[in-house]
């Protein structure tokens, strides 16, 4: 299926990540033009190595995400060399559980908060007037499954709370665009088939997780026109967990 991502525009944050690397090439392979946002050289060459010949599309600007300097000069180099961003995916986040809230530290806590909440929170911000100003765009962050599941909580509370608050950030955003050809809307993934979580977990039933490539199609469907009357949605991507 043509998605009609040929020349499309797009800002991926955690493109050198393990759903990124799925997420820029299928992008790439439906013709769209890429911008990630990288802090490891490495990363990106990684990246570069695992795309081929589609690398050629791939443009890499070094950025924090956490940082508001930072964030600015992505768009603005995103900007001057595109002209327009059709596309902000906000893709960087991570997890850090395993204590209950009493015995979470404050650090704990905002690490989880500045890295899933407020980098999602600062790239949208930022690209929000560009879009509104073509009238045209589509953002798509990443929640996770503890945003709407409350069993999977418990000694995961700064993940949880900084996931939900990523939900929230889309269903505000989408109630405050509706009226532009904007589409906000997240995905809520359990866990994906990672070399990180296979290290992490070994001996887990990976039969149930989720490979990086399906996601990356979910993504792809919600950031084409074939979604485009679905705004401020939290999607599953559980597979059959
Ligand atoms: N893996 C799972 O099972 C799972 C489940 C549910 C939800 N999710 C969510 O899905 C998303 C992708 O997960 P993943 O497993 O692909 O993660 P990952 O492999 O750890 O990739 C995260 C990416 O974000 C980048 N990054 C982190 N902090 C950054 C910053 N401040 N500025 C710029 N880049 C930064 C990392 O680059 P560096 O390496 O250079 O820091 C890396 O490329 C995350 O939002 C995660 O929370 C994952």
């Amino acid at each position: 299926m043509d998605l009609g991502l040929s020349g499309k525009i797009a800002i991926v944050t955690g493109g050198t990540g393990a759903l990124g690397h799925s997420v820029v090439k299928a992008l790439l392979e439906n013709d769209a033009r890429v911008v990630t946002a990288y802090r490891s050289r490495d990363k990106l060459e990684g990246l570069a190595e695992y795309l081929g010949p589609l690398k050629d599309k791939l443009t890499g600007v070094e950025a924090d995400v956490g940082n508001e300097e930072s964030v600015m000069s992505l768009v603005r180099h995103t900007i001057e060399e595109f002209g327009r961003v059709d596309i902000l995916l906000n893709i960087v986040g991570g997890y850090k559980g395993g204590s209950t809230v009493a015995d979470t530290t404050l650090e704990e806590f905002n690490n989880m908060i500045e890295l899933n909440l407020k980098s999602t929170f600062l790239c949208s911000k930022y690209v929000l007037p560009h879009m509104m100003k073509e009238n045209y765009g589509k953002i798509l962050s990443i929640s996770a499954r503890p945003a709407v599941d409350r069993r999977r909580r418990g000694k995961s509370g700064a993940y949880a709370i900084s996931k939900t608050g990523v939900k929230i950030l889309t269903e505000t955003i989408a109630e405050e665009v509706k009226d532009y050809n904007i589409n906000v809307n997240c995905i809520m993934p359990s866990t994906m088939k990672t070399e990180e979580n296979l290290r992490n977990f070994p001996g887990a039933d990976t039969s149930k997780w989720v490979d990086t490539e399906d996601v990356a199609k979910v993504i792809l469907f919600l950031v084409s026109d074939s979604s485009k009357v679905t705004s401020g949605a939290a999607i599953p991507v559980f597979g059959k967990s």
